[in-house]
């Protein structure tokens, strides 16, 4: 990566913090978050743009209160402070932070009381997007207050010889109006970083990374299909083609068609340069899950068959110099603060074996998020289809038929999730969705079809808005659309005679059935 013009955000623990570089990156600007302990020493080395101090937790004048070095302020590096990060300036340089009167939290209306390069271009009154309990109730020496609330004096501080902001509100959520512009006020003009930072040199930097690191050696990769394993894979493959080993382990709980599309471009004769091994171990997973009905068990025993079919291919293959992880920075972040990222086992299927052998884990796209990683793979020329896949779990399938798994009913909800995602791309509704399936109840009820009686299977719908897949709404369908999906399920899905669409939202609900 090019890091010559390099943000520098250090992570105090804050709910927001991804998206405070997600903003920078969309400057145009390299950034990188690091936990705030990373030292003076590191950071002097680094020598960032600028810096960008997040919010967090913490109240400053607390003992155990996360803290950076002071010295870091007189760098001559711009520092941005927001939130938490804007109270230990205060309280680093010599201000004073109590706890506030009044607390603020959500929309709050925000009034630009003097110049300043932040707002350049933005309103003087608006509505910011607050979380505090602390407040800075006295300005360090040398800065001046540059906004303010009804209830917060020093919404917004400076001291621009030294090139030092502070903003109490969160210029990185969607909810404050010029946020985003604030934030490219400070990288590009207070910072002056040019905004020439590309994915392509994202590209051509970690390929170059990556064929210096890897050298002669063999490289492993469980290739699931999904965007961020198939994006590193791409990647692996650009850089050193046919030292990458792909397995892709077909399950026979991939969607209709997918384990083929997976093959087509990743297989020979595709796009890329690689040793692709694809196991077609359907009947395999079909064996174990025979006559198992208990969800957590389904999940356990796939997550396992997954993990041997690996292995043994993986000796085949013989000793391997590097394991690829399609690890990406929301899974830093989930994680933990500042911990090494743990192989993603809730990601996979049930993870990755301990008796692979190997010597290191490559995690080619750990700085970046998930729309960053789909840039990347259109970048490398992934097609579309696999770029911008939905999120699909690791048993697949699996859990998306309640009760017993058997091929049959694996076909039926292939077919009948098949169609609902034609017309579902046919009536556009497809890009608004954060996810939408279609699964298989275990419910069997009488029907009417020509003349003859049915007994058949009913197929559940689910279609749901949401941003982060921690909580969703049933979204509100149009009512023709689902009546063209379930006419032809009806019609042409042999063993379904009725369709029901899930209402419910997540909580109470889960995304998934299983
Ligand atoms: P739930 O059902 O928990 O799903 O509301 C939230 C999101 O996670 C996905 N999901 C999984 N992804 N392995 C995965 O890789 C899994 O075992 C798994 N279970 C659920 C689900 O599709 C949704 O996007």
């Amino acid at each position: 990566m090019s890091q010559n013009e390099m943000i520098l955000v250090l992570d105090f623990g804050g709910q927001y913090n991804q998206l405070i570089a997600r903003r920078v990156r969309e400057c145009q600007v390299y950034c990188e978050v690091h936990p705030h302990t990373l030292g003076l020493e590191k950071i002097k080395a680094m020598a960032p743009k600028g810096i960008i101090l997040t919010g967090g937790p913490n109240s400053v004048y607390k003992e155990d209160a996360a803290v950076c070095p002071s010295e870091l302020f007189a760098l001559g590096i711009p520092v941005l402070g927001i939130c938490y990060g804007a109270q230990l300036m205060t309280h680093l340089l010599g201000g004073k932070v109590t706890p506030a009167p009044v607390s603020e939290y959500g929309n709050t209306k925000i009034s630009v009381t003097a110049a300043s390069p932040l707002f350049e271009g933005t309103a003087s009154d608006f509505v910011g997007w607050m979380s505090h309990t602390d407040y800075i109730a006295e300005l360090p020496p040398g800065f001046k207050v540059t906004a303010k609330t009804q209830a917060c004096p020093v919404a917004a501080m400076e001291n621009a010889a030294q090139k030092l902001y502070a903003l109490q509100f969160h210029p990185e959520v969607a909810h404050t109006e010029g946020g985003a512009l604030m934030l490219k006020n400070f990288v590009r003009q207070v910072c002056g970083a040019a905004g020439d930072w590309r994915m392509d040199s994202f590209v051509e930097t970690t390929v170059a990374e990556l064929r210096e690191r890897v050298g002669s050696g063999k490289v492993l990769c469980a290739l699931s299909g999904g965007v961020d394993s198939s994006v590193a894979a791409a990647l692996l493959s650009k850089a050193i083609g046919r030292q990458l080993y792909s397995v892709f382990v077909d399950h026979g709980l991939l969607r209709q068609d997918e384990g083929d599309q997976v093959a087509a471009v990743f297989g020979d004769g595709g796009v890329f340069d690689l040793n692709f091994i694809r196991v077609n171990a359907a009947e395999r997973f079909y064996a174990k899950l025979q006559g198992i009905t208990e969800p957590e068990k389904k999940r356990k025993i796939i997550g396992e068959e997954f993990i041997r079919v690996f292995e043994e291919e993986a000796k085949k293959i013989g000793r391997v110099d590097f394991l690829v992880q399609g690890t990406i920075y929301p899974d830093v972040i989930e994680s933990g603060l500042g911990k090494s990222a743990v192989i993603k086992s809730h990601h996979n299927v049930g993870g990755l074996p301990d008796h692979v052998d190997f010597k290191e884990i490559v995690e080619p796209l750990r700085l970046l998020f998930k729309d960053e990683v789909r840039q990347v793979g259109r970048t490398l020329g992934i097609p579309e289809t696999l770029v911008n896949r939905q999120p699909f779990p690791g048993p697949g399938l699996g859990i998306r038929i309640i009760g017993e798994v058997t091929a049959e009913k694996v076909k039926i909800v292939q077919a009948a999730d098949a169609i609902y995602r034609e017309e579902m791309a046919k009536a556009g509704a497809d890009k608004k969705l954060g996810q939408y399936f279609a699964a298989l109840t275990n419910m069997r009820s009488v029907g009417v079809m020509g003349d003859g009686r049915t007994y058949d299977y009913a197929v559940a719908l689910r279609a749901v808005e949401t941003s982060d897949f921690m909580t969703a709404e049933s979204a509100p369908l149009p009512w023709e659309l689902l009546q063209t999906v379930t006419r032809r399920i009806v019609n042409e899905v042999k063993g379904v005679n009725r369709v029901l669409y899930d209402c419910t939202g997540k909580p109470p609900g889960t995304i998934e059935f299983e």
